[in-house]
């Protein structure tokens, strides 16, 4: 069980120490872990967001627990200094593909919801979103055009194969969860989004069981407020995904609260190897004051454990200790309360 732990930058590592401290809860025979330098953090330290140390101890690893990268002071750096290219570079380099971010409403949680209660109530959905293509990995750049005006480009693009195994990923978890899968693109408009929705429609004839609906992704915006409930698993490019997983967080209640899951195809012992992380970023404007909610990534440790060490009884234990938490009260400042995020953790930890 070898953990790589990266706090990152921000807030990063105030909510990562919680998990930290959750994951050394259980004493598992052969945990090891070993920390590195990512994102602004790294670049202040080694000139680079990504070292190649830090690579490293990532492929020593079986899993990784990611906090946060991100930091204003590096806003103004040529693209590939930034602190973001860190959690990119390690996606592309680990080839995690399958973003698994999974919402759902915990009891008691209901009126922090941003929808009204009653819809809240009813969500507990899977967002399955690609994560090594799309526009953030094509080509990109910026140029003067003939008439001397700047222009800013990124490439869109998918290839059938990318489409297919992330396809496969959310059938499978649709097949273990309600047997629904929204895919969602822009295929009324995108090339890529007619590709994408052409082999999703070939993959499905794998599985019949599944009941398998296109979306927009306009309209999904607008059905996953209206109507969260609908949804059980749903399947999506990296932007969009990336766009509806924050947006699917108010409904839950907080983007304090959503954990996710990076995996590719690399299998550990038990299991698979996987990035962790919540999703949420750096919140520079919370950052140092303690006041960070480490739920998401106490509950990305469970994930951890669940996907990469096949410690299912631990992962369920975790998430019944956050659920029981909020449940009895439990609530940071995105939930309108005063637990600061060392006192999150302890209140976790007295429920494991
Ligand atoms: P953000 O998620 O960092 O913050 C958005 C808002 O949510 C802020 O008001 C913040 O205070 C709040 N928030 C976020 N996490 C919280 C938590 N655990 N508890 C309480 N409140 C929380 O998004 P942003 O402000 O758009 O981005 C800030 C930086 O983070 C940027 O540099 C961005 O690129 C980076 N980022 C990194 C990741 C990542 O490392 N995977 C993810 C998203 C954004
Ligand atoms: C996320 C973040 C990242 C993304 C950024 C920091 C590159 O927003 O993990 O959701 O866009 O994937
Ligand atoms: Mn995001």
């Amino acid at each position: 069980m070898k953990i790589a732990i990266f706090p990152g930058d921000g807030i990063g590592p105030e909510v990562t120490r919680e998990a930290v401290r959750v994951l050394q809860a259980f004493d598992l025979p052969g945990m090891v872990l070993f920390e590195g330098d990512v994102g602004g953090a790294a670049y202040h330290r080694h000139g680079h967001p990504l070292p190649a140390e830090t690579l490293e101890m990532a492929r020593a690893a079986d899993a990784v627990l990611f906090g946060a990268v991100g930091d204003p002071a590096c806003d103004g750096l040529e693209r590939h200094l930034r602190p973001e290219q860190a959690i990119l570079g390690l996606r592309a380099e680990l080839g995690l593909f399958a973003n698994l971010r999974p919402a759902t409403t915990f009891p008691g949680l209901e009126a922090m919801s941003a929808l009204r209660p009653e819809i809240a109530r009813a969500i507990d959905l899977l967002i399955v979103r690609e994560l090594n293509g799309d526009v953030y990995f094509g080509d990109k750049g910026t140029r003067t055009l003939d008439d001397g005006r700047r222009q800013g480009w990124d490439m869109m693009a998918y290839a059938e194969d990318e489409v297919r195994r992330i396809t496969h990923v959310a059938f499978r978890a649709a097949r273990g969860r309600d047997r629904r899968l929204v895919s969602v693109d822009k295929a009324n408009v995108l090339e890529t989004s007619q590709l994408w929705r052409d082999v999703v429609n070939e993959v499905a004839a794998d599985y019949p069981e599944v009941a398998l609906e296109h979306m927009y992704v306009d309209n999904a915006a607008m059905q996953l407020v209206r109507d969260p409930g609908r949804f059980d698993v749903v399947v999506t490019g990296n932007l969009f995904g990336d766009i509806l997983s924050d947006q699917a967080s108010m409904c839950v209640g907080s983007i304090g609260l959503l954990a996710s899951a990076s995996l590719g195809e690399r299998r550990t012992a038990h299991g698979t190897f996987g990035l962790y992380e919540p999703i949420h970023g750096s919140a520079p404007d919370i950052a140092g004051k303690g006041r960070a909610n480490p739920m998401a990534t106490i509950l990305s440790a469970a994930m951890m454990l669940r996907h990469s060490f096949g410690r299912e009884a631990e992962a369920v234990r975790i998430e019944a200790a956050v659920a029981k938490a909020l449940a009895e009260g439990v609530r940071g400042a995105d939930l309108g309360g005063d637990a600061g995020t060392e006192a999150v953790g302890d209140a976790v930890l007295e429920r494991l």
